[in-house]
């Protein structure tokens, strides 16, 4: 029996990955190469010393889905497979809506027609949108601002109406914070193409004198030190909470929403300083005017994912810089 990872050779899937096999879990990938490179895969590798199947393929097929089906015994789905710079979702609205719902519908349904009814969905702190007040909760009003938001959103959707329609089903619905950090090896880490939009990437690119200085997007917001706050979670911790998903789902029925996140809220000035102090490299920046549609502050309460899944997270700030950091400074040009 293995457990199929749709997007497993990104940045959370890869990681992901690596976790599960060292658990024992058999695992395929399928994954199209439109956000990563095939070298993901012999890390993953190199770092279990086990080997799995990989597809190269698009959901959005539908007959390549299905072989993959039909080929292995697939007994649950971790689906990360999607689009998800928020930036692009705005200029590109039809084809996140096209590879993101598209995408998770043509999977449930050959997942359905082959029996298999377990998923597990990389769903996003950007369903709560821009009114709830920090620390949030899974039961908090949920809305969006941009295309990729309302992907997610409309997902989480679908999968609640599937499973209204047929109970057999088990999903968990994972609604990530901020993933940052790499593997402690330095050998898998996130590899953004172009101009990183994300914060961590920007960070680790200035250090490795990639770009000259990082834009701080505002200081005036109503936070400790001006800053936007946000709940940075390591991306291993994140993967770890993927596995507990996965036993929970392995043995119930039902659809839950879980927040992945430390609980914290960091801002983008102690994010900074973490990172200088735990890699000893200055990181010059500027403060620029603020990015349209960010919020002051967004960080989770994570009791659900520890008293249901009973998962919380380990790694300090201090790690996520210092791991971060490893992966940019041995692979200066990504993969
Ligand atoms: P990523 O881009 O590194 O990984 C996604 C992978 O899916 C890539 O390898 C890409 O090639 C693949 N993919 C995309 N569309 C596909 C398709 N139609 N068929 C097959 N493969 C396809 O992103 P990530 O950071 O690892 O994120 C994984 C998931 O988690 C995404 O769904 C993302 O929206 C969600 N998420 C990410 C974050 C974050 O900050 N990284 C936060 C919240 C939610
Ligand atoms: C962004 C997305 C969100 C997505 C999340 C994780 C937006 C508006 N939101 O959230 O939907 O789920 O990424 O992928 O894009 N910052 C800077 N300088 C930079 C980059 C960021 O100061 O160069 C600041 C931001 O203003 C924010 C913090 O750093 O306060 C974190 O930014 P980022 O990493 O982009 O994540 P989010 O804005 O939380």
């Amino acid at each position: 029996m293995s457990i199929l990872i749709t997007g497993g050779a990104g940045y959370i899937g890869s990681h992901t990955s690596v976790e599960l096999l060292k658990a024992g879990y058999d695992i395929v990938i399928a994954d199209n190469f439109s956000n990563s490179k095939p070298e993901v895969l012999n890390r993953i590798e190199e770092l279990t010393g086990k080997k799995f199947k990989f597809y190269e393929i698009d959901i959005l097929d539908r007959d390549s889905l299905n072989k993959v089906f039909l080929e292995n015994s697939i007994e649950a789905v971790i689906h990360f497979a999607g689009l998800k710079s928020v930036g692009e979702s705005v200029a590109m609205p039809i084809s996140y809506y096209y590879n993101n719902i598209t995408g998770s519908l043509i999977l449930a349904e050959v997942m359905a027609k082959h029996d298999v009814k377990k998923i597990v969905f990389s769903s996003s702190a950007t369903v709560y949108g821009m009114n709830n007040v920090s620390p949030l909760t899974e039961d908090l009003p949920l809305s969006t601002t941009n295309p990729y938001g309302s992907t997610k959103l409309m997902i989480e959707q679908i999968f609640q109406d599937i499973y209204v329609s047929d109970k057999d089903w088990s999903i968990a619905l994972l609604r990530y914070f901020n993933p940052i950090g790499a593997h402690e090896s330095g050998r898998i880490g996130e590899d953004p193409k172009g101009t990183p939009n994300n914060i961590m990437p920007y960070i680790t690119q200035v250090a490795v004198g990639k770009r000259d200085k990082l834009s701080i997007f505002g200081d005036d917001y109503d936070t400790h030190d001006g800053t936007g706050v946000r709940d940075y979670i390591h991306v291993v911790d994140l993967a770890k909470g993927h596995l507990k998903a996965v036993e929970k789902i392995m043995g119930t029925k039902g659809i839950d929403a879980y927040n992945l996140g430390t609980g914290i809220g960091y801002s983008v000035l102690d994010l900074v300083k973490n990172f200088e102090e735990a890699t000893g490299v200055k990181v010059p920046y500027v403060i620029t005017k603020n990015r349209p549609g960010d919020i002051a502050t967004c960080f989770s309460d994570p009791t659900k994912a520890l008293k249901e899944l009973g998962w919380k997270t380990e790694k300090t700030l201090k790690d996520m810089c210092k791991d971060s950091w490893r992966w940019q400074s041995n692979n200066k040009a990504g993969y």
